[in-house]
């Protein structure tokens, strides 16, 4: 059979044979069991809704073994025989060019070369769910390839409700994750509904279908790290022969050495697990490894003394790094930590003292006494940071929960109010103030046609509208737009396309709308095949996460989601081809509201009008947010988008004097 008829027949009438568990593949790990008896008769009657009576009996047993030996149902037979990646647009079958272009996407955040478990249709993040289960891709891609322009597509949490009518202005899909009524989103809950089957946890980008490998972190860890590098500058001085200490070479820590080096500055990035180091220098996202201290710092004194950009993995502990350093008097200008401190007990963060093997057995097997070393570390870990910052070392916490754990470890971590930490966290110092208050965040298209030239040709088109406004920017977003020219001039060398025809850049609604428009005008020419817009959540608008994205927000609302809630309403009537809303996705599952959206550009004047639109809204909802939160950026940036859009009117703050107060 084709793969144009698979995709069509949606889930066989005929049982596939069953596949054998392929040992070659990183799979999920098992999950917790969580379900009674009578529940897993009801997870087990809940899958086989799927399927034919006359299946029943031989699934439902093979579904209960799936149950019991990886406490979810994933339908593994179930799992297509084709390839999986994004094929050329062209080849999906179809009555809608935007439904095709979903089903490239789909596709792609299940790539063997882009997800991180695809078997269990995990694109990343541990969880990050696409589909809880096979039967749900088969059908959603059946119906994909059988809609019209006509009909909207929902889905709830990877279950593909159906088809129902609509109209061409509307998305073609609509996507919720992990919705949860609020008094029922714990841990526990999460864990227990989705081995049900009635929920999912879609991350960010893996339920969205929006993930395009690691050339997103890549390129916000180079933000972050030369923003940091401007924070710290005291006479407009580059990174040059600046020294950045930090951890983790796994899933995203390991784009902290690439992103230094592109930033310009001498990385030492520490890891405990020989695998990990091994993977990343394999790819060349570190130059160097080193596993003595005192050569370690030989190296490093010789990288500053001739200003070397450089990447150094540390394997070891990272706490050893900065006790190290701290006696060898070796000056840190830029700190952080990339140890998954968001999963503290289980292999998230190693403790100091103990090898990597000793750690892993006494996880398992004596875990009281893990936990004790592990907050045993932080508090070693903190100290040593504490007489670094006193000598003058910048340090922020970078999305992973450090400052957190360390706290309830009893580090001295917290400030001297007792309510705030010593340090700031990423969004909060540099994200926020600087790129998100001003509509800068993820902006990335897919070209999709798979051509590498479309790749090239619409970087060209994206670095020339840049630099054209760049002549008339106002010096508040200069900094901004000159940072992500250079991403882009050097995007083609630095290699990071795996997976579809992506590329990602920060730009704020002006740059969005004005590269965006030059796509459809060179789709419109010929120049170029269909592009799919869309975004990372981590961005201005559609995230409220108070530890995350709106850790920057100080009037108190920053615990309120009714600027993601918005904002997901907003661009889906303003033309997103599809729109998405999920509970949880980065910081963790009730932790954040996320959302984001998909937007096929065809060359037609209904795209130019829909972008238009839409992109406005998508990011000048955030700003107004921000700004009457009292950001300053962001007031400055509402009150310009203001002058340009004269149909925009947003209520501003009126800023009190301290003293009436
Ligand atoms: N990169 C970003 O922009 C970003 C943004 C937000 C949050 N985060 C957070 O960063 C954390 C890391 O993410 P990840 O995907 O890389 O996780 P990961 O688990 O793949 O990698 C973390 C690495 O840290 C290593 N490690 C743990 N303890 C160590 C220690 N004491 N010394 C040296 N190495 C140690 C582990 O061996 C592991 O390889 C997560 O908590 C994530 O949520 C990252």
């Amino acid at each position: 059979m084709t793969f144009q008829d698979q995709i069509r027949q949606g889930i066989p009438s005929q049982l596939p044979a069953p596949k054998p568990y392929d040992p070659t593949i990183n799979h999920a790990p098992k999950r917790k069991e969580i379900l009674s008896e009578d529940e897993k008769k009801l997870a087990v009657r809940n899958a086989l809704r799927y399927f034919e009576p006359k299946h029943h009996k031989e699934l439902a047993k093979e579904f209960l073994d799936e149950l019991n030996t990886y406490g979810r149902i994933y339908m593994y037979r179930f799992r297509p025989d084709y390839k999986m990646y994004a094929r050329p647009i062209s080849e999906y079958p179809g009555n809608s060019e935007q439904a095709k272009a979903i089903m490239l996407m789909i596709q792609n955040n299940l790539d063997y070369a882009v997800a991180q478990h695809p078997h269990e249709l995990i694109t990343y993040g541990g969880n990050g769910a696409v589909f809880q289960n096979w039967a749900q891709y088969l059908l959603t891609m059946q119906y994909l390839s059988e809609m019209t322009d006509e009909q909207t597509l929902v889905m709830y949490s990877g279950h593909p409700m159906g088809l129902f009518p609509s109209h061409k202005e509307a998305p073609r899909v609509v996507v919720t994750n992990g919705m949860m009524i609020p008094n029922y989103s714990k841990p526990d809950d999460w864990e227990k509904f989705n081995a049900l089957g009635v929920t999912q946890y879609g991350q960010m980008t893996a339920g969205s279908y929006m993930y395009i490998g690691p050339q997103g972190i890549v390129h916000g860890t180079t933000i972050t790290v030369l923003n940091g590098g401007r924070k710290i500058s005291k006479n407009g001085e580059g990174l040059e022969g600046k020294l950045f200490v930090t951890s983790g070479l796994g899933g995203m820590s390991g784009a902290q050495p690439k992103a230094g080096n592109i930033a310009g500055c001498i990385t030492i990035c520490a890891e405990v697990n020989p695998k990990a180091v091994q993977t990343r220098h394999s790819q060349g996202w570190v130059d160097e490894v080193i596993s003595d201290l005192d050569q370690l710092t030989q190296r490093v004194l010789k990288a500053k003394e001739s200003k070397e950009v450089v990447s150094i993995a540390y394997q070891g502990n990272v706490v050893e790094v900065w006790e190290h350093f701290a006696k060898e008097n070796i000056y840190i200008d830029l700190g952080s930590d990339q140890t998954s401190l968001h999963n503290p007990w289980a292999g998230g963060y190693y403790p100091v003292g103990l090898s990597f093997e000793e750690a892993n057995d006494m996880m398992a097997n004596n875990p009281e006494l893990f936990k004790l070393k592990v907050q045993e570390s932080l508090k070693r870990q903190v100290d040593a940071i504490n007489i670094h910052t006193a000598r003058g070392t910048y340090f922020f916490d970078y999305g992973n929960a450090f400052l957190l754990e360390a706290s309830r470890a009893g580090a001295d971590i917290m400030a001297a109010n007792g309510i705030d930490f010593k340090y700031p966290s990423y969004v909060q110092d540099i994200m926020g103030p600087m790129c998100f208050d001003f509509g800068f965040g993820p902006f990335r298209w897919v070209c999709a046609s798979g051509k590498p030239e479309d790749l090239q040709k619409t970087d060209e088109i994206a670095c020339q509208v840049l630099e054209e406004m760049m002549q008339n920017a106002p010096k508040e977003i200069q900094q901004q737009m000159a940072d992500n020219i250079k991403w882009i001039k050097g995007a083609q060398q630095n290699k990071l396309v795996v997976g579809s025809q992506a590329r990602i850049l920060y730009a704020d609604a002006e740059g969005r709308i004005k590269i965006a428009q030059a796509f459809n005008q060179a789709i419109a020419k010929g120049e170029i095949g269909y592009v799919v817009l869309g975004r990372d959540h981590h961005d201005v608008s559609g995230t409220d996460s108070p530890f995350r994205e709106t850790s920057n927000i100080y009037d108190g609302s920053r615990f309120t989601a009714d600027m993601a809630i918005h904002n997901v309403i907003g661009d889906s009537f303003r033309g997103a081809t599809w729109v998405s809303i999920h509970n949880g996705g980065g910081v963790g599952w009730g932790e954040v509201i996320n959302g984001g959206f998909g937007m096929v550009l065809d060359g037609s004047k209904d795209s130019a009008r829909r972008l238009e639109s839409m992109l406005f809204w998508d990011v000048n909802n955030g700003i107004s947010r921000r700004s009457w939160a009292r950001n300053e950026g962001a007031v400055f940036a509402i009150k310009r988008a203001m002058e340009a859009q004269p149909l925009l009117k947003v209520t501003l703050p009126n800023l009190v004097d301290d003293s009436v107060l």
